[in-house]
């Protein structure tokens, strides 16, 4: 069992696109035993995986999204509408799903966050990323476990890594807004996913090593019910399958 907390499991893939599978097949398994859960979404590289086979499935009838809710992670403000996190979620997800307009959020649409998704019941299930630094969602190093949906300045680190989503000579955002370190621990089940060998140092020093805001992404050590995916053997990972 690993370490990283009392009832987490690991799910350690062969490969990128077997993470991706067994990452999707969880995500559809919750939208059958709870058709309205709300979902924490992520965008980025690492993701594009699980969303083609949600996007593959959903087109064929096999997930019926009517009644789920998705909240995007965060968010850029200062880009056009092609570069958002709202138009990479409906181009990678959610035009090839019957998700309702209104059960689409982004925390750049509303002042209180994490309130609407209280009103809803609390996240269900929230898939985050790993960022080079350390960061969930857009949460850099630093910031404090308690916060809430809130505005932020990325950080270099974070800005040259997302350099490669933008054409040459187009800015890299500098301002967005992320859902909280506290609003992302108070999700029901959390699902890290990192995939090749730039993540594997953070990765292992996010799940063992010391817990504080220099490292946001070891705060999810002290979740409960943490799910961590990879596609890379870590220091204390074990073969456990997610839960379907
Ligand atoms: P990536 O981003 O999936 O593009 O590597 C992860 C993150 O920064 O959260």
């Amino acid at each position: 069992m690993l370490t990283v907390s009392t009832q987490g499991v690991n799910a350690l893939a062969d490969s990128y696109d077997a993470l991706s599978l067994k990452v999707a097949s969880y995500i559809k398994n919750q939208l059958k035993v709870k058709p309205d859960s709300c979902l924490g979404l992520p965008t980025g590289a690492t993701p594009v995986g699980f969303y083609q086979y949600l996007a593959k499935w959903s087109k064929n009838g096999e997930i019926d999204w009517s009644r789920a809710k998705c909240f995007a992670l965060d968010e850029y403000l200062d880009v056009d509408l092609e570069e958002s996190f709202e138009y990479y979620l409906e181009h990678n997800l959610y035009q090839y799903t019957n998700l309702p307009d209104e059960h689409k959020f982004n925390p750049k649409d509303s002042s209180d966050y994490d309130q609407i998704i209280a009103s809803f019941g609390g996240l269900d299930v929230t898939i985050v990323g790993i960022g080079r630094n350390g960061h969930i969602a857009f949460n850099e190093p630093g910031t404090d476990k308690e916060t809430r949906t809130h505005f932020v300045p990325l950080t270099e680190s974070t800005r040259s890594a997302n350099a490669k989503f933008f054409h040459d000579g187009e800015p890299v955002p500098k301002q967005a807004v992320t859902m909280g370190i506290r609003t992302i621990l108070d999700s029901r089940v959390i699902v890290l996913i990192a995939n090749g060998e730039s993540k594997q140092e953070i990765i292992k020093e996010a799940l063992s090593g010391p817990i504080g805001s220099h490292l946001p992404a070891s705060y999810l050590q002290e979740h409960p019910h943490l799910f961590v995916a990879t596609d890379f053997q870590f220091s204390g990972a074990q073969k456990f399958e997610l839960p379907t």
